[in-house]
């Protein structure tokens, strides 16, 4: 049997294409459109390509963008003055930073200072206290894990009652999609780098998730045969046949996992393409946030 590829792409596209529908009908019903912030502190080259691929997305939703810039040796008062300043400006409904930081800095602090209403990242404390807590909903759900969480919809997992492994406790993906998948009832572990039986583990799972930033670590003969397998991993390796040198590959080992496993993301074009999906979907509530406060809805 081979696994049912769940296209991440064309997912994400649909949702991009209803939310750009949706900003144009309350684009022409109030004269407004949503606005998104994307700080950017430093040169990392891939956190500038992050940056600007969401404006690029922002534009072909509708959705006004700007992408305030500081220098790599910022002081701390000069960030939290900067999310300060877009709390207080109406044209802008979400407020994203992007991750990491340069190391000086205190990453908890600055997302600690982002209004709740306009933290589309679902990073601040506050929000991902409340995701991880029985019973209380956040504001907004981290883009990944809630893309995540639509692929494996997307593919018919059924969620409830289901032995989930998350492999992988990061504040961005690990840690939020554990909560997300315990708020559906399934039954979730979460594995890392001092579990001792890490194949075993991951054996048990209808869900996997793979979250650990290692390539092709999760082989095909560690997965239940018919298991729901979610690879968040982007991870480069060395391929002299591919025109740049390098290909990408996740951090399960794919063309193993296909083999056994009911339903599959690749990468590229799996879980990816679902994380700006999401950011222009948070970025719409809050938009709807605004609209509430402006008595429009
Ligand atoms: N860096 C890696 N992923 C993310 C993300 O989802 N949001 C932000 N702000 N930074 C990131």
């Amino acid at each position: 049997m081979t696994a049912k590829i769940i296209d991440g792409k064309a997912i994400a596209a649909r949702v991009r294409q209803e939310i750009a529908d949706e900003v144009a009908a309350l684009k022409a019903k109030h004269g407004l459109v949503p606005g998104l912030a994307t700080v950017l502190v430093g040169e990392d080259p891939a956190s500038q390509f992050y940056v600007r691929s969401k404006g690029r997305a922002c534009e072909k939703a509708g959705i006004y963008s700007t992408k305030p810039l500081l220098p790599e040796n910022a002081s701390q008062e000069e960030v939290e003055g900067l999310v300060r300043e877009l709390n207080e400006d109406p044209s802008i409904d979400g407020i994203l930073v992007q991750l990491p930081l340069p190391r000086h800095l205190d990453d908890e602090a600055i997302l600690g200072v982002i209004s709740l209403h306009k933290d589309v990242d679902g990073f601040h404390p506050i929000n991902i206290g409340r995701l991880v807590m029985k019973g209380r909903d956040p504001l907004f759900v981290p883009c990944t894990p809630a893309g995540m969480m639509v692929l494996m919809d997307e593919a018919g997992a059924e969620i409830e009652g289901a032995e989930a492994v998350v492999v992988g406790r990061s504040n961005i993906v690990g840690i939020p999609v554990a909560g997300l998948l315990r708020n559906r009832n399934a039954t979730v572990t979460i594995c890392h780098s001092r579990t001792r039986d890490l194949p075993g583990t991951v054996r048990r799972a209808d869900i996997v998730v793979a979250a650990i930033g290692r390539p092709q670590m999760i082989r095909g003969d560690w997965i239940k045969p018919g298991a729901t397998v979610i690879d968040v991993g982007i991870n480069r390796v060395d391929d002299p046949t591919a025109k740049r040198g390098y290909r990408l590959v996740g951090d399960v080992a794919f063309d193993e996992a296909v083999e056994v496993a009911g339903a599959i993301t690749p990468v590229p074009g799996g879980v990816g393409p679902m994380t700006i999906a999401m950011l222009l979907n948070n970025t719409l509530t809050a938009f709807h946030y605004r609209l509430q406060r402006l008595g429009l809805e």
